[in-house]
């Protein structure tokens, strides 16, 4: 037996060293091996207009910054793609292979070469298109201080059209890329007869102010059993716009009167003043949607209570689960797992009437500025009789570069204290799934 393992480990041995001296020798290039990974994996949000600090488009954009480079991509925060792939696979996952990774600190090793471009021809770079078959909508602007602080607002957007219609998708286009780092937007569907005028409301409220409440009541944003609320309906991180299911499939209705709420729209830290006017682009669907998406939500404000009470004491490090009964057979297209700045894991899964297990989603390493919608490969069948389980652990010590207070304070849900609207420096626990009722084949029907 030792025997055997000693051949094994001799032979893995030999196999890692010969792809090691393989590199080790060979000439890496820009031409011949970076440029196609850079631009598969870092150009759509390393180009104008989108939201990375700095454009990689180019030779020398690469070149003069290959050490910063090799030292992102090795610990893996470049591109930033929190969930582990080997707990489940997702249609817009971004990793780089180990191999890849290898061959950015080898190029940067070596002086970062170009190469022989006639040989390596590299293929131009396609930027990100517009087609303009969408109504556009100015979103109030947003005066962010230069206080080299993280800024969050509410932000309502009316809009007034002549007949009720169908949204295939919304984009949010951010006015400063640079600036704006995440947002997540419900659908509000107002009634035939609500005479309200929709666009005499104040419009936007900044998390921070003193008067958020009342400016939340303003802004009618307290939920109002009268309305119809999609949630989820727009969604934006840098290089993530609107996502287009296969035809046939999303897509919501739009009432005549109807808003966007954008919550938590996050600006990050900057240096100086700066107004930032982004605008969300609706793109109308010639029919209702043959199956529209349905969504759920565990855990705040949620269909599942949270178990212990979602309190997470100073200075300590807490988990907290919460869990749903799946009562039909469903499909599920899209999950979004979502805590604040204490979040340190998460973890959601299935567990089959037969006791097999569904793996949804691991995240090891929370970082609440990179807020997925993690849309699987293939529509993922999960069958009546499931429970699907929640895992979430947070960080309320001295240890969590983002804990908000130093040093730490006991930091509740609001909605224990009776309040309804979330700050990004209370906590939240939610996993929103959007999913449709189970169809035969859907689990062989691709979302790529
Ligand atoms: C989803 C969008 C996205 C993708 C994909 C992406 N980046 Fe970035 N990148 C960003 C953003 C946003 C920042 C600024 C992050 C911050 O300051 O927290 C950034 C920052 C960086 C930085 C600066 C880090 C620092 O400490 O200042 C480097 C270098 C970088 N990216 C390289 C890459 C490379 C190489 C790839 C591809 C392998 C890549 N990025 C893919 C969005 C992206």
């Amino acid at each position: 037996m030792a025997a055997l393992f000693n051949k094994i480990s001799l032979f893995c041995y030999l196999v890692a060293f010969c792809i090691s001296c393989n590199y080790n020798t060979e000439e890496i290039t820009y031409a011949e091996h970076i440029a196609p990974i850079v631009n598969v994996h870092c150009v759509g949000c390393h180009q104008p207009n989108e939201g990375g600090p700095f454009n990689l488009i180019s030779y020398n954009d690469l070149a003069k910054r290959s050490k910063m480079i090799a030292h992102v991509t090795k610990i893996k925060f470049m591109p930033p793609w929190l969930a582990d792939p080997n707990y489940s696979q997702f249609a817009n996952q971004n990793i780089l292979s180990e191999e890849q990774i290898k061959l950015f600190q080898l190029w940067h090793k070596q002086g970062a070469k170009l190469g022989d471009t006639s040989k390596h021809k590299i293929k131009p770079i396609v930027l990100r298109k517009n087609n303009k078959n969408y109504l556009e909508l100015d979103i109030e602007p947003v005066f962010i201080k230069g206080n080299h602080g993280d800024n969050f607002f509410y932000i309502k957007v009316p809009i007034e059209i002549p007949q009720d219609s169908f949204v295939r998708m919304v984009e949010f286009i951010p006015g400063k890329p640079k600036l704006v780092h995440h947002v997540n937007g419900h659908l509000i569907l107002l009634p035939l007869d609500d005479t309200s005028n929709i666009f005499n409301t104040r419009r936007i409220v900044d998390i921070h102010s003193p008067d958020f409440e009342k400016h939340i009541e303003e802004m009618g944003l307290y939920i109002n059993p009268f309305e119809k609320r999609i949630h989820s309906a727009v969604n934006y991180l840098p290089g993530v716009r609107g996502f287009l299911y296969p035809q046939g499939i999303g897509g919501y209705p739009l009432s005549k009167k109807a808003y966007f709420v954008l919550k938590d729209i996050h600006y990050g830290p900057s240096e100086k003043d700066q107004i930032d006017s982004s605008k969300l682009r609706i793109y109308f669907g010639s029919k209702p949607p043959e199956r529209p998406i349905l969504e759920t939500m565990l855990g705040t404000n949620g269909i599942s209570k949270i178990n212990p009470l979602l309190l997470v004491e100073a200075g300590k490090i807490q988990k907290f689960t919460t869990k749903a009964f799946i009562p039909e057979d469903i499909s599920i297209l899209t999950i979004n797992p979502h805590m604040h700045l204490l979040g340190k894991s998460f973890k959601a899964y299935a567990v089959k009437p037969n006791g097999d297990t569904i793996p949804l989603v691991y995240i090891p390493k929370w970082d609440f500025r990179w807020q997925y919608y993690y849309t699987f490969k293939k529509m993922l069948k999960i069958p009546k009789g499931s429970t699907i389980f929640v895992e979430a652990i947070y960080d309320n010590t001295t240890q969590n570069p983002n804990n908000p207070n130093k040093p730490p304070k006991n930091i509740a849900e609001r909605m224990l204290f009776g309040g309804s609207s979330m700050r990004t420096s209370d906590e939240m626990l939610q996993f929103i799934i959007s999913y449709l009722p189970y169809q035969e084949g859907d689990e062989n029907t691709s979302l790529q």
